[in-house]
């Protein structure tokens, strides 16, 4: 796993935007995997800066709440519109997410793993890592799911998102999420973490073991990993 500890969240964020930005100069028609939280939005407003083409590029998110309106703020499909789909030419019919409206929640995960499949497969998948050393929705347990998948969210992972709501009542307790295969199929991983709330999850991580109980270590298993972070991060 490459490593690159930057001086601060602004400087991860641009140097996670080159990371896309190169991908898409190599591969214009390529197909990105990407991620929401607070995490990535300044890669995001750093990617709407620079201008980039993202007319052939197609992207898949890694999840989103079940079941929640695609109109509400809250919801994934909102903050890729409002952070990424409005500020750039991508194009609508080229975006993917989980449909957190789908009846049938299980057939939708279903269809979106074939699309992923469909489409080629994600050439480079931005990550970023919950508290709990989730990846995506993939929660820590004894077993980890391949597949994309509906989950159970974990107690703490409700907690640390209920910032974002009302209150705690109102975060939905189930996700549609891309399973653990999915995002180890991805060609190219970049991991981007900030501040001390992840240092633990990162600590694990750097300890190149598995260990179900923190899902992000799968990644030690996968060939081209970049772990992107600030200082915080790693205590200094
Ligand atoms: P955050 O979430 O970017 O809001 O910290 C990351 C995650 O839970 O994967």
């Amino acid at each position: 796993m490459r490593i690159i500890v930057c001086d601060n969240y602004d400087e991860m964020s641009r140097l996670a935007a080159e990371f896309v930005k190169s991908q898409i100069i190599m591969k214009p028609n390529c197909v990105l995997g990407l991620a929401t939280g607070s995490t990535p939005v300044g890669m995001y407003k750093t990617l709407a800066e620079i201008k980039l083409d993202f007319s052939g590029v197609t992207s898949f998110n890694l999840d989103d709440y079940y079941p929640i309106e695609r109109a509400n703020p809250q919801g994934y499909f909102y903050f890729m519109k409002e952070h990424f789909y409005s500020k750039v030419n991508i194009k609508g019919e080229n975006t993917f997410i989980p449909n957190s409206e789908a009846k049938d929640a299980n057939a939708e995960c279903e269809k979106y793993e074939k699309t992923i499949t469909e489409k080629g497969g994600i050439d480079l998948q931005i990550l970023g890592i919950g508290q709990n050393g989730h990846i995506a929705f993939n929660e820590p347990g004894d077993e980890l799911t391949a597949d994309t998948h509906v989950v159970d969210l974990a107690e703490n992972t409700i907690d640390a998102n209920s910032r974002f709501f009302d209150n705690r009542s109102q975060v939905p307790t189930q996700a549609l999420t891309m399973g653990v295969a999915t995002i180890m199929k991805a060609r190219k991983i970049v991991i981007l973490a900030s501040g001390a709330g992840k240092a633990a999850a990162v600590k694990s991580l750097l300890k190149n073991k598995v260990n179900t109980q923190v899902p992000a270590t799968m990644l030690c298993m996968h060939p081209d990993v970049t772990l992107i972070c600030d200082k915080e991060v790693m205590g200094k």
